[in-house]
C-alpha cells in the first residue's frame, strides 16, 4: 500500500538533497500527492534506494557499535523519555489503523453474508450472483499477505529515531535529531529564527505549539505567563521535539533588516596560520552572548589595549549561522588595515578580546530555488563560504558550484574545504583558477563558467575586489544572465 511522505522525508528515505526533489517536481518527473510524495512514486524514481543510502543503518549500527559507547549513543538518541514519548505516539497510531481496520473487515463479512442471502433467495439473478463474486475475491485479494514497503518501514523508524517540525506560516521543516533543543536543530537547517541568549533568559525564541509534542530539556528563567502557557508557547533553546511530528507557528527573519545590531565581547580561540600572509581567526562568543547573522554578512571587529590606539576593521564573517558561537575570518596581512597588522604583530593571540559589532551587510542568498553558482577572489572566499555552507543546510538547491580565483602568492589558502565538500557532496564541483592579474583571471572564470553553466538557469553570487566583480558581472550580463540573478560583495 503506498504511503504519503513529505518532500523532505523523501530526501531523507532516499538519500538525496532535498533540492533534487524539488527540481524534480519542477520539471514534472516527481508528481506530488496534494503536497506530499508517494512512496510508490518515489521507488519508481529511485528503484535502487536502499536502506543503507538513507543513512539510517549506519546509525543504527553506530548506536548498537559498543565500542563508540555512551558518548554516541546519546548523541545520536533522543533521552529516554522523548524516545518513549515518540513510541507511544506511533503505537497510538498503530492501535487506531489496526481498530478502523478491524471495524472495516467486519463491515465487509457482514456485506458478503448478506450478498450470500439474496443469492439463495434470488437464485436466477445474475446481478447477485455477479455481486458476490466480486465480494468473496476482492475480499481474498485484500486478504493475501503483501510484503511492506521498504520506504514505509523505513519512516516509520526514521519517525522515531528524528523529529520532523513544520513551521507555520513559512512551510519551512527541519529535523531534530539526538539531544538538540529546537532552537539548535532549526539554525542547523538554516532557517533564519528569532532568539537572544540560547539559555531561556531573554524570551525571543518563543513559539507557539500548534500540534505535537515538546519536552523541556533545560531550565529557563524566561517567564511564561500563564495565558501564554496555556495557548501552547514554549522556549524553542529549552525544549525538544517529544513527538515524531510538530508544527510550531513562529515569525522568522525575512532578510538583513530584521537582524538587530548587536555588540558582544568575544574571545580569541585560535589563529591558524594558512599561508605567509593569511590566517585563520577563530573568536568564540559567550555561552549566552552569541552572534545572531546571516550567512554572507559582515561585523566590525574592534581591539583595544590601554596606551595603544583602539583598531577596528569590517570583515566578513567566514563561518556558518549555524555556529553562532564560534565566528572564523580570513584576514590578509595588509598594511593600511590596522586590525590585521596588530594580528600579524602578534598582539592579537588566544585568549585576547576582541569586540564584535554588527552585523551589516546584504549580501545574503535570496532564497529562490535555482543551481547556485558562487566566484570568488582571494578573501572574497570569506563570505562565499559562509554562503556555501548555509546553502548546504538548506539543502533546497539542486546544485552547487565554486570558482575561485587566487591572484596573491598565498593561492588558495583553503582549497582542503573545497576538497572536503566535494568529496562529502555530490551536488557541489569546484575550481581553482590561478594569475596574478584579476581581470585576466575574472575573464577565465567566464570561459570557465560558459563551458558549464551558461546555458543553465542559475543564480550567481560574486564576491572580490571591485574590478572582479565588475568583469565578470558585464561576462554575465552579455551571456544573458538577468541583472536580479547576480548578487555581489564587495570585500
Ligand atoms: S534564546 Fe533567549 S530564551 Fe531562548
Amino acid at each position: 500500500m503506498s504511503h504519503l511522505v513529505t518532500i523532505w522525508r523523501a530526501a531523507q528515505l532516499v538519500g538525496v538533497a532535498r533540492g533534487v526533489l524539488q527540481q524534480q517536481v519542477r520539471d514534472g518527473a516527481l508528481l506530488l500527492n496534494d503536497g506530499m510524495v508517494s512512496t510508490d512514486v518515489l521507488l519508481k524514481l529511485y528503484p535502487g534506494a536502499k536502506l543503507e543510502e538513507s543513512g539510517l543503518l549506519e546509525r543504527v549500527a553506530q548506536i548498537r557499535d559498543e565500542a563508540f559507547g555512551r558518548r554516541v549513543r546519546e548523541r545520536m538518541l533522543p533521552s529516554q523519555e522523548v524516545l518513549a514519548q515518540r513510541l507511544f505516539v506511533q503505537s497510538q497510531e498503530l492501535a487506531d489503523v489496526r481498530r478502523h481496520l478491524e471495524r472495516y473487515h467486519a463491515l465487509v463479512i457482514a456485506l458478503q453474508k448478506s450478498v450470500r442471502e439474496s443469492v439463495a433467495t434470488h437464485p436466477g439473478d445474475a446481478g447477485w450472483r455477479n455481486l458476490e463474486q466480486r465480494v468473496t475475491q476482492g475480499l481474498a485479494q485484500a486478504l493475501a499477505t503483501e510484503s511492506v514497503g521498504l520506504l514505509e518501514v523505513m519512516d516509520d523508524m526514521l519517525k522515531v529515531m528524528t523529529a520532523q517540525v513544520t513551521v507555520r506560516p513559512s512551510g519551512h521543516e527541519f529535523s531534530v535529531e539526538g539531544r538538540t533543543n529546537l532552537l539548535q536543530s532549526g539554525l542547523h537547517a538554516g532557517l533564519k529564527l528569532n532568539y537572544g541568549c540560547g539559555n531561556g533568559s531573554c524570551g525571543m525564541c518563543k513559539v507557539r505549539v500548534i500540534s505535537g509534542e515538546v519536552a523541556k530539556i533545560q531550565q529557563f528563567d524566561y517567564p511564561l505567563s500563564e495565558t501564554e502557557k496555556s495557548q501552547g508557547y514554549v522556549l524553542m533553546c529549552c525544549h525538544t521535539a517529544a513527538s515524531s511530528e510538530l508544527t510550531l507557528e513562529m515569525l522568522e527573519a525575512t532578510g538583513p533588516k530584521d537582524i538587530p545590531a548587536q555588540h558582544i565581547t568575544s574571545r580569541v580561540r585560535a589563529v591558524t596560520t594558512l599561508a605567509p600572509d593569511t590566517v585563520l581567526l577563530h573568536l568564540q562568543t559567550p555561552r549566552t552572548h552569541r552572534l545572531r547573522f546571516l550567512a554572507g554578512q559582515s561585523v566590525l571587529l574592534g581591539w583595544t589595549m590601554p596606551g595603544r590606539p583602539d583598531v577596528h576593521t569590517t570583515y566578513p564573517v567566514a563561518s556558518c549561522p549555524c555556529d553562532d558561537r564560534n565566528l572564523l575570518f580570513f584576514i590578509a596581512r595588509n598594511e593600511s588595515d590596522a586590525l590585521a597588522c596588530r594580528l600579524f604583530a602578534g598582539d592579537i593571540k588566544i585568549g585576547t578580546d576582541v569586540t564584535v559589532l554588527g552585523p551589516t551587510g546584504d549580501f545574503v542568498l535570496s532564497g529562490g530555488h535555482r543551481p547556485l553558482v558562487f566566484a570568488a577572489c582571494d578573501e572574497g572566499f570569506a563570505p562565499i563560504k559562509s554562503l556555501i555552507e548555509h546553502a548546504f543546510s538548506l539543502d533546497a538547491a539542486p546544485s552547487l558550484s565554486l570558482f575561485w580565483l587566487a591572484t596573491r602568492d598565498d593561492g588558495h589558502f583553503y582549497s582542503n574545504q573545497c576538497r572536503a565538500w566535494s568529496q562529502a557532496l555530490d551536488q557541489f564541483e569546484y575550481e581553482l583558477v590561478t594569475h596574478s592579474e584579476v581581470a585576466v583571471g575574472a575573464h577565465q572564470i567566464a570561459l570557465a563558467m560558459r563551458a558549464d553553466l551558461f546555458d543553465i538557469d542559475c543564480d550567481f553570487y560574486l564576491a572580490g575586489p571591485p574590478e572582479f566583480i565588475h568583469t565578470l558581472s558585464d561576462e554575465l550580463r552579455a551571456a544573458g544572465v538577468a541583472a536580479a540573478q547576480i548578487f555581489a560583495q564587495v570585500p
